[in-house]
């Protein structure tokens, strides 16, 4: 395995990542996923928060030849609206100070472009929301053909590394 990457899943496959980058597209989805429950348990009196708990769901599978990663919560879900400019950059609903907008655009960017994979949302008003994250398995010959021109890698000893 390549330095600088780690492990996600699986035996017996193992999924190998560029890990600072998909470390950020997890941590953004999952902070996102807190805060909409937060924001919906803001709307929700208490009783009902309390027959229906906030709650988080991370999976991992092997489909096919990909890593499959849901991240997924019962929060607000979201408006065709929302869902239609989710990947844009600067496109935000929280308040004024609470966010930049960049998450998700980043986080697309470094699946689709830097991994070969794909980011998909699956919402419903009142139902929650669900990340879909795709990654090939062999990620590794990709990131071969593109450091060049991604710069993300260099050469050390004959090993690879992030810089
Ligand atoms: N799990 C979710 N449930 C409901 N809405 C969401 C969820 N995830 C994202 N969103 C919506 O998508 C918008 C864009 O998210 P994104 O992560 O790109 O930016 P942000 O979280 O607002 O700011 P940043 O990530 O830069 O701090 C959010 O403002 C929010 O409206
Ligand atoms: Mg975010």
């Amino acid at each position: 395995m390549y330095q600088g990457c780690y492990g996600i899943c699986t035996s017996p496959s193992v999924l190998t990542a560029l890990s600072v980058a998909i470390n950020q597209v997890f941590m953004n989805i999952i902070s996102n996923a807190i805060d909409a429950l937060s924001n919906y348990n803001s709307q929700r009196p208490s009783a009902e928060i309390y027959l229906n708990l906030n709650r988080i769901w991370i999976t991992t599978e092997i489909i096919g030849a990909n890593c499959v990663i849901r991240i997924a919560d019962n929060g607000s879900g979201m408006t065709e609206e929302v869902k239609k400019r989710l990947f844009d950059p600067f496109f935000i609903t929280k308040a004024v100070g609470k966010g930049t907008g960049l998450g998700l655009s980043i986080s697309y960017q470094i699946i689709v472009e830097k991994h070969g994979g794909t980011l998909k949302c699956l919402s419903e008003i009142g139902q929650g929301t669900e990340f879909l994250i795709e990654i090939p398995l062999d990620f590794n010959k990709e990131i071969t053909s593109s450091k060049q021109s991604t710069g993300v890698w260099t050469k050390s000893s004959g090993s690879e590394k992030i810089t």
